[in-house]
């Protein structure tokens, strides 16, 4: 059985106890596995024969598979025209848009919901941009357990309310922000026995982590030199960093890619953080961002995924909502990628970091987008040019066309 840990002063606690900070010091919990039951559960060869998706890396999960819906396997793209546009040699786009609710939380979700079944609990919930929320509603409904989803009004795109709403969670708007809704929801998780699904649940964070193992393994069992993915609440960049470290213990890779974490200028607490070397993220206040995904003041991973970055040499880096627009069309138009704001930061980002000499050309990067291009139709009308209205009139669509 695989402990959960305290993740700084390493008192150790059952993997059937429920609990979300140390009891001790109260800082961040992680799940960790023993050299031995990884030698004991990993056979390698046959590892490299199963087909891809989250669950065929179970031998770095914490729990069986009870709740799934063909979650992960989504596509690697090499990207040479983006790659010549950001400037680097060799670029590869992890779009994990592809996933059942069109963002990488499905990967969380089927892993933590799974565990909410082996605990044997009927109630599932979270705070969330959005993403998080479709993600539990879909994997809610699947086990047929109860969902709660705690959103800030007015702030979480279109699609992503439309799926929460679908897949029948209870659907809860705050009147503040999301930093807000997330403390609300850990008292409500605390009171209501509801099992708590945001990032700071370690066992959510273990399905996470096969975004590197796919990665990896999609380039034919390379490690890549660097990833690079935006942060909001860097449940993330905490999870693809652990997944890895892990990987390099059980002798599968060298050393782990160097992270990189990207935010937007509106909402760049972690960036502030890294830039200054400290180890603890000095909260924001007021985040704004066309990028709703992550439009996060207090993000909670802030000293597990600090150290990520610091581990492995790495950065962080924030762009403007115009550079994030940018990037987002280059990727729609030059390799038919569509996301939405938030996953195209890593993309603007590394463009930055590449112009300002911190990333070399000769890097073998992976850029991860998060979320689907559809999860936010507003933001596509409010940037682009709205389709032309005409006469239905041959002459009148020549004219346009020509
Ligand atoms: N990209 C997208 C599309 C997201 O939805 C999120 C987070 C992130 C990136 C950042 O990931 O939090 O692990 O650093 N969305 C959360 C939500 C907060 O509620 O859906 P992170």
């Amino acid at each position: 059985m695989p402990k959960v840990q305290c993740f700084e002063c390493g008192e150790e606690y059952s993997s059937d106890e429920i609990i979300y900070r140390c009891d001790k010091c109260n800082s961040l919990l992680e799940v960790t596995y023993s050299d031995e039951e990884i030698r004991e559960k990993l056979d390698f060869d046959l590892l490299k024969t199963k087909e891809l998706g989250v669950w065929k890396y179970r031998p770095f999960l914490p729990c069986d598979k009870r709740v799934s819906i063909s979650e992960g396997a989504t596509p690697l793209y090499e990207a040479p025209k983006l790659a010549e546009w950001v400037g680097i040699d060799e670029l590869y786009i992890k779009h994990e848009g592809d996933n059942p609710t069109g963002s990488f939380k499905d990967r969380g979700m089927t892993v933590g919901v799974s565990k909410a079944m082996e605990l044997g609990l009927d109630k599932v919930g979270c705070a969330s941009t959005g993403n998080t929320s479709a993600a539990l509603s879909i994997f809610g409904a699947k086990a047929g357990i109860g969902s709660v989803v705690l959103l800030p009004a007015g702030k979480v795109a279109m699609g992503k309310v439309a799926q929460a709403l679908m897949h029948g969670a209870k659907v809860i708007a705050i009147k503040d922000n999301f930093d807000r809704a997330l403390e609300l929801v850990q008292e409500a998780a605390n009171k209501l026995d509801i099992y708590l699904l945001n990032s700071i649940n370690p066992f959510r964070l273990e399905g996470q982590k096969t975004i590197g193992f796919e990665a990896v393994e999609q380039l034919g069992w390379e490690t890549p030199d660097r990833f690079v993915l935006p942060v909001g609440n860097a449940g993330n960049v905490t999870a693809i960093y652990k997944g890895m470290a892990e990987w390099e213990r059980a002798g599968i890779i060298e050393k782990p890619p160097t992270m990189t974490g990207i935010q937007s200028e509106g909402s760049k607490p972690f960036v502030e953080a890294v830039k200054n070397n400290k180890d603890k993220i000095t909260p924001e206040k007021d985040p704004e961002t066309i990028a709703t995904a992550i439009r996060i003041g207090n993000p909670i991973n802030g000293p597990k995924a600090l150290e990520a970055v610091y581990q492995t040499n790495g950065s962080a880096e924030s762009v403007s909502d115009e550079e994030i627009i940018e990037a987002q069309k280059k990727l729609a138009r030059l390799e038919g990628i569509g996301v939405e704001p938030a996953s195209a930061s890593s993309v603007a980002g590394l463009k930055k970091l590449i112009e300002q000499g911190r990333v070399d050309s000769d890097e073998k990067v992976v850029c991860v987008t998060t979320g689907h291009l559809l999860k936010d139709p507003q933001e596509i009308i409010d940037i682009l040019e709205p389709p032309i209205e005409v006469k239905p009139n041959f002459e009148k669509i020549k004219e346009i066309i020509d």
